[in-house]
């Protein structure tokens, strides 16, 4: 089974809060998006590989550890995971970014892509999928079966929070998948809202309710 990764640091606990909070408006909502997922970005790269490199101080010569240049690839699911997309990039500014956009069709409600853009070597790539709330799991479900269709093999799931529900779907099905969460909250309600969660993502960075 994939790994869940709740990371409880206190700083990412307390601008947690700061973003449940209905009264945080979008400008704040955003910037601390965008701190959130920079924290969790450096969670996630935690294993990357490093390489021994010699590097001349002003002291002396001596020997040092430099990435070993893994390719890294973000996709954030549209629209909310691309609140998550800046902060990762400040982490790792060389990773491509693919975009994946789905939407739910209201009868069959499933899933459906409109816009995916990857980068072309995806398959080589170890991919960060950014979706800032796993509800149903169904975007990211079917955001990581596209990925995998198209050859990647190695991904990794960023949420801000989940459900237990949604975390449940994507461990089922994708093994191989770790997920990285700030919390798993208590439950989904009857529209698939997480509760307490912190409303829709999406309207919330982008100012559209
Ligand atoms: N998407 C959101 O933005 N919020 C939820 O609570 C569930 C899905």
């Amino acid at each position: 089974m994939g790994k869940l990764i709740v990371i409880d640091h206190p700083l990412i606990q307390h601008k947690l809060t700061l973003i449940r909070d209905k009264n945080t408006g979008s400008k704040d909502f955003r910037e601390i998006v965008k701190e959130m997922s920079m924290l969790i970005g450096y969670e996630i790269t935690r294993d990357l590989p490093l390489q021994e490199v010699e590097v001349e101080t002003p002291l002396c010569v001596t020997k040092s550890k430099s990435l070993s240049g893994k390719k890294l690839g973000i996709i954030p699911i549209l629209r909310a995971g691309l609140g998550m997309v800046d902060g990762v990039l400040q982490l790792i500014p060389a990773a491509k970014v693919g975009h994946v956009g789905l939407y739910r069709d209201p009868v069959t409600l499933e899933p459906v892509e409109y816009y995916c853009k990857l980068p072309t070597d995806v398959e080589e790539r170890d991919l960060i999928v950014l979706d800032p709330m796993l509800a149903t799991g169904g975007s990211a479900m079917a955001a990581i079966k596209f990925l995998k269709d198209k050859g990647a093999s190695n991904i990794k799931l960023a949420c801000i929070i989940a459900s237990p529900e949604g975390i449940k779907v994507v461990q089922d099905h994708h093994e191989d998948v770790d997920i990285y969460v700030a919390s798993v909250d208590e439950k989904l309600d009857e529209n698939a809202y997480i509760v307490p969660g912190l409303g829709d993502a999406g309207d919330r960075l982008f100012g559209t309710k």
